[in-house]
């Protein structure tokens, strides 16, 4: 590897082989290089960095998180950031703020992430250098993997993507109570570029317990969530009205389970559902038995979510079966649960059910998603 053509790629361990097929597609010859982790992996690449970095942006890839061009690599012990505090003085401009990020995979340095990037951004502020933590006009990444600090530099306009580890910053504070299913809800809203201002009224499939639709509720949306199983109503804020319909031989059976919670929704019977009068609407059913009127006139929703542990193909069809709901454009967010791993082949699959109703079809492992996909889609 010389100086100049390294890139680090940052990839989930359960899908390398199609992040390695993809890179394939998208650069042509690339070779691999040493230090591969089970979050990223090192190539080397005879291309010129802008425009490896614009094939990731135009390319739309599945499997591949983010990619850095590799500006050094450096030794490191314990405690002792020298080489790499001398690195980036020679490196970065006096006149540009910047900010480190630290992910430390198995490395010997004994101390977190954070405490490191504060320990050499402290060091480059008494030399004269800007931090900016919120937008800083340059990123510096370290990454620490045994005794080795990969470093990767960049300019604002060059990022892909800010953060290196998502866990770290999703475990922060007051965020540590929110479910997996909600950023995983956070960063498909993100990638997808979904324009929330749009949400007005949302319909949550295989809601329960409710992290997606409380999501949507704190957006400002309304939400209609479809769920046989209950949810943790009391997560939603004190404010807004929340109605639950069952169906008449379930009424009695869902007003005790509701009274033993610790909120308790008012219950009504699923054709007395009256659109005008809920911020939530929960309709106990199981979603693939509902039929659609019950749930109003057609076209009148922004966004349709399905979220279910069933097999691609009978969430493809779900979404089908919902579609005439959507508002022309509306949006689709579809978790497509990988049981076989057979990623391509269930993009494919689901892909072709979806194209009776919906256009601008895309899919994304997410940093949050496990054995399993985002699609989104726009409805046509
Ligand atoms: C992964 S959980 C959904 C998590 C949810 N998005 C959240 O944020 O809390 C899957 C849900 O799908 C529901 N589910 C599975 N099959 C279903 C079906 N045929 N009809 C309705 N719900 C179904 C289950 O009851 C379960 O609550």
């Amino acid at each position: 590897m010389d100086n100049g053509n390294g890139y680090i790629v940052f990839s989930d361990l359960r899908f390398r082989k199609e992040a390695l097929d993809e890179l394939k597609a998208l650069l042509g010859d690339f070779k691999r290089e040493k230090g591969s982790t089970e979050k990223f992996f090192v190539i080397s690449a005879d291309m010129e960095k802008d425009k490896v970095l614009s094939r990731f942006v135009d390319g739309n890839p599945v499997f591949i998180d983010n990619i850095i061009p590799l500006s050094g690599i450096l030794e490191f012990s314990k405690g002792d950031y020298k080489a790499v505090t001398d690195f980036l003085l020679q490196r970065l401009k006096k006149n540009q703020s910047f900010r480190i990020e630290v992910l430390n995979v198995r490395s010997d340095a004994g101390e977190n992430a954070k405490s490191i990037e504060v320990k050499i951004g402290s060091a480059l502020e008494s030399l004269g250098f800007r931090a900016d933590l919120k937008a800083p006009e340059a990123f510096v990444y370290i990454i620490l993997s045994g005794k080795t600090a990969l470093v990767g530099m960049l300019d604002r306009q060059d990022i892909l993507k800010e953060r290196l580890d998502e866990f770290r910053h999703a475990s922060k504070g007051e965020e540590k109570k929110i479910s997996r299913a909600s950023h995983k809800l956070a960063e498909a809203i993100e990638l997808f570029g979904i324009d929330t201002s749009r949400l007005k009224i949302i319909l949550d499939i295989g809601a329960a317990p409710g992290s997606w639709s409380v999501h949507f509720s704190n957006l400002g949306a309304k939400v209609v969530a479809v769920d046989n199983a209950l949810l943790d109503y009391s997560k939603f804020n004190g404010d807004k009205h929340i109605v639950v319909a069952a169906e008449p031989r379930f009424i009695e059976q869902t007003k005790e389970l509701v009274a033993k919670m610790e909120r308790k929704p008012e219950v009504i019977e699923i054709d007395k559902i009256d659109t005008a009068r809920f911020d939530i609407l929960h309709v106990r059913r199981r979603a693939l038995d509902l039929s659609t009127h019950l749930l109003g006139s057609p076209r009148q929703f922004d966004l349709l979510a399905i979220d279910m542990n069933v097999e691609p193909d009978a969430a493809a069809e779900a979404a089908n079966h919902y579609s005439d709901l959507l508002k022309e454009h509306g949006y689709l967010l579809l978790t497509v649960k990988l049981f076989d791993r057979k990623a391509r082949e269930n993009i494919r699959k689901v892909s072709g059910i979806l194209e009776k109703e919906f256009d601008s079809i895309r899919a994304k492992k997410l940093p949050h998603n496990r054995l399993e996909l985002t699609l989104f889609a726009t409805k046509r």
